[in-house]
């Protein structure tokens, strides 16, 4: 019998089983089965003993092709196997050290906010300092110490927005910045130079030059020997460092409760018209009194205007609501 026959194919079986394994966990558990004592060219070489002499050396050289076939086997997918294991580390542990990190894009302060600022430097360049009250005031601030009685038709042209707190007091957002005079007044001596800027409200829809949302800036002196050539100068003095020394002011008689005479001031276009900016005029002697101020000792002047509207002037703006629309791409012009 050759047994020789027998031999050559002892390896086939354990290289498919090496070629099969699919990690190295897998492989290395094949090991003792395909090399180990038990393995088919363990025993086999364990029969040799029982051949004949010049078959025992033919089935030798067999078998040990078939044990290095069989290590070869293990060497080469372990190696397949290693480099592709490697590969599924490298992608998954991959610092991509090309990556940067955009900065922030840095924004700006709003049209609005700019245009305030540069009125209280103006006015602080003008020894006023700058004072704040709340936007949502009682009655007695927003209407009945300006001198503005319950039954006065004026407190019906403010188009006021009342919040509904039940009786007895009446409250409502400010529909203008003038009770920050009274509550200035009621909390320090004359003399006073103060401005007041800050967000109203009225019942306007928004449209091309309404918002019902706005911001106005109030003036307030009181102190002796104020008259109405003071209140002429300041605005005066204000228009031109605000707007330019070519830009003119002047007052247009008119009509507050809160005034004593009363005026519009207006400022001067570049066509030679003239374009309404805000009310003033001289603090009446009951809004005085009301605030506890005498007014044969004190005198003073007051003004207001809004601030979204000198924005919209000043950089003409076809449409109010562009300030509130917060599309960066108009907001970034500025
Ligand atoms: N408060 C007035 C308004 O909103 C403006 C004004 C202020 C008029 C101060 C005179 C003096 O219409």
């Amino acid at each position: 019998m050759s047994t020789t026959t027998t031999y050559d194919g002892l390896a086939d079986e354990a290289v498919a089983q090496i070629d099969a394994a699919s990690d190295l966990d897998a492989l290395e558990a094949l090991r003792p089965a395909l090399l180990g004592k038990k393995a088919p060219v363990t025993l086999a070489k364990r029969e040799l003993g029982s051949l004949e002499p010049d078959e025992r050396r033919t089935a030798g050289q067999a078998i040990n092709t078939a044990r290095q076939a069989i290590e070869t086997a293990f060497e080469t997918r372990h190696n397949e196997l290693a480099s592709s294991a490697r590969a599924v580390a490298l992608e998954a542990e991959r610092l991509d050290l090309t990556e940067f990190q955009r900065s922030s894009p840095a924004g700006h302060l709003h049209l609005i906010t700019q245009a305030r600022d540069r009125l209280e430097d103006v006015f602080v360049g003008m020894g006023y300092t700058v004072a704040e009250g709340p936007e949502v005031e009682t009655a007695w601030y927003n209407f009945e110490a300006l001198n503005i009685p319950e039954w006065h038709p004026a407190r019906g042209s403010f188009d006021t927005i009342f919040v509904n707190l039940g009786e007895p007091e009446e409250v409502m957002l400010r529909s203008h910045t003038s009770p920050v005079q009274i509550r200035t007044m009621e909390n320090q001596e004359p003399p006073i130079y103060i401005i007041a800027p800050g967000r109203t409200f009225r019942t306007d829809t928004a449209d091309a030059t309404h918002l019902p949302a706005f911001n106005q800036i109030e003036g307030l002196v009181v102190d002796k020997g104020i008259t109405l050539g003071d209140l002429a100068g300041t605005i005066d003095e204000f228009v031109r460092t605000f707007f330019g020394a070519e830009v003119k002011s002047r007052l247009r008689p008119s009509y507050f409760p809160f005034t004593e005479p009363s005026a519009e001031f207006d400022i001067s276009l570049p066509d030679g018209s003239w374009l309404e900016l805000g009310g003033c005029g001289m603090v009446h002697p009951n809004v005085l009194r009301n605030c506890g101020i005498d007014p044969d000792v004190w005198q003073g002047f007051a003004f207001g205007f809004g601030i979204d509207r000198l924005a919209v002037m000043r950089y003409q703006l076809d449409d109010i609501r562009e300030l509130v629309n917060n599309d960066v791409r108009f907001l970034r012009q500025f």
